[in-house]
């Protein structure tokens, strides 16, 4: 394959800072279309996947996490295609290297527009959600690198710094992961959202924590998507897990999220350290399995009864 981005060095300049979006050829490789993704399916262990239900509920959305009960990788497809369902395939380096290969020399082409910035990626994993699927409002902890492959989105955007949007002590909970990542929301804010419209081809990454919301608008959608982080994202992190910590733990309420000077260092030092101890781990949540994919009507789903439910192992 030729080149795989079209990024040039003033676009991506803001990489890692702001709103960068550029054009891709990741399709071209052949390995999203469906026969490629269905064995891809099949050849992820549990520990690898994770396969989300949204359903309404009074007026809030809830997700809910299942299993694919013995589906072949087609009718997985098949299942997201007709359902209300999210899947999220991880592990890449480990069970499928062809895609680890192609997002490497991906991510190398992007590293050689942004020498600037030094980024230090965790997680890469793959998407596949319902045309009519949604996401809710929530923030990302990290960095996101979002590469849109198949069908259509639309991406609402809000400002990481806005604290009405976004308050200090809700990002410190989803920072600490005493709360799911979905966070309070009111349908108002959508008047001042950033909307972007993905479509295949495009990819972009945004400003750290910026809440965001996504309507899946056409077609199987299929994304790659990046974790990652750079130096001030890692010390924005460490300065809200102190902050959090301090407000809960310590009965002390922080008035300050700089991520520069010494106080900053020293917060990062402290979320080093109570990380360290697993101080917090207790009130983290649990991913609880509480659906299987419904193998006689496909894209439907059963409920597990609460004392058929049990955490799921993710590695
Ligand atoms: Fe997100």
């Amino acid at each position: 394959m030729g080149k795989l981005i079209d990024l040039t060095k003033e676009q991506a300049k803001g990489y890692g800072t702001g709103l960068v979006k550029f054009q891709h050829c990741l399709r071209e490789s052949g390995l999203f279309e469906d026969d490629k993704l269905a064995e891809l399916i099949d050849r992820t262990p549990r520990e690898y996947y994770m396969i989300t239900h949204m359903n309404v509920q009074g007026r809030k959305m809830i997700w809910r996490n299942g299993d694919f009960n013995g589906l072949s990788g087609e009718k997985v497809l098949e299942a997201i295609k007709t359902g209300q369902l999210w899947l999220c395939l991880r592990g890449f380096d480990k069970v499928a290297p062809h895609y680890h290969d192609l997002m490497e020399a991906a991510f190398q082409e992007v590293g050689d527009v942004t020498r600037h910035v030094k980024t230090d990626r965790s997680q890469t994993h793959l998407l596949i959600s319902s045309p009519n699927a949604s996401v809710l409002y929530h923030t990302d902890i990290p960095l996101i690198h979002h590469w849109h492959i198949r069908g259509k989105k639309r991406f609402y955007l809000w400002e990481a710094d806005d604290k009405t949007v976004l308050p200090d002590e809700t990002l410190e909970a989803v920072i600490l992961r005493q709360t799911e990542e979905e966070i309070p929301y009111d349908k108002a804010w959508d008047e001042f959202a950033n909307v972007i419209d993905l479509e295949p081809g495009v990819s972009c990454t945004w400003p750290q924590n910026g809440p965001h919301k996504v309507d899946n608008l056409e077609g199987l959608n299929v994304s790659v998507v990046a974790e990652y982080f750079t130096p001030q994202a890692k010390r924005k992190y460490g300065v809200y897990y102190a902050n959090g910590v301090l407000r809960r733990y310590l009965n002390w309420a922080p008035t300050s999220t700089q991520t520069e000077g010494i106080a900053a260092y020293a917060k990062c030092a402290l979320a080093m350290a109570v990380k360290k101890l697993n101080l917090t781990r207790a009130k983290e949540r649990d991913m609880i399995l509480s659906f299987l994919l419904d193998n006689q009507n496909i894209g439907r789903i059963i409920d597990l009864k609460p004392d058929q439910q049990k955490p799921i192992l993710q590695l």
